[in-house]
C-alpha cells in the first residue's frame, strides 16, 4: 500500500514536469521580458519584435538564436548573463518566444 502510494506520487511529478517546464517559460518572459516586449512588441524599437517576420530577418530561427539574444543584446536591450537567468531558464523563455509569437 505505501509502495504504491509513492509510485504514484512520483510518475505524478514525472507526468507534471513537461506542462510545469512550459508554465515556466511564460513566467519567466513576464518577470523578465514582458515589460519592454508586451504580447511579443517591442516598446523600444517597433522593427525588432519579438515575432517570426522580424527575429527570422534578424536571423534568429531558433530558441538558441534567442538566448544569444539574451546574452548579448543590441542597444537599448538589458544584457541577462548566465547569473541573471540560468541556461535552462533562458532556453524555456526562448523556447516560450518562438512558439508563443509568430
Ligand atoms: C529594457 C527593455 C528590454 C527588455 C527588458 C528586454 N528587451 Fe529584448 N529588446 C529590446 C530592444 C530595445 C531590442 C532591439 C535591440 C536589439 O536588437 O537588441 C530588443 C530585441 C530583442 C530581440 C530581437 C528582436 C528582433 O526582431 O531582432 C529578442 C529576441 C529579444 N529582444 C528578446 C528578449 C527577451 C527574451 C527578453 C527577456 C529575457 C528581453 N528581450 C528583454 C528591449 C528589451
Amino acid at each position: 500500500m505505501y509502495q504504491k502510494v509513492l509510485a504514484a506520487s512520483v510518475l505524478a511529478v514525472l507526468t507534471a514536469a513537461p506542462a510545469f517546464a512550459a508554465v515556466s517559460g511564460a513566467t519567466l518572459f513576464k518577470q523578465h521580458c514582458a515589460f519592454c516586449h508586451p504580447d511579443g512588441g517591442n516598446i523600444m524599437n517597433k522593427n525588432k519584435t519579438l515575432h517570426k517576420k522580424d527575429l527570422n530577418r534578424d536571423g534568429i530561427k531558433d530558441w538558441k538564436g534567442v538566448v544569444a539574444k539574451m546574452r548579448n543584446p543590441g542597444p537599448g536591450m538589458t544584457r541577462y548573463d548566465a547569473k541573471a537567468i540560468t541556461d535552462p531558464q533562458a532556453k524555456a523563455i526562448g523556447e516560450y518566444v518562438i512558439k508563443t509569437f509568430k
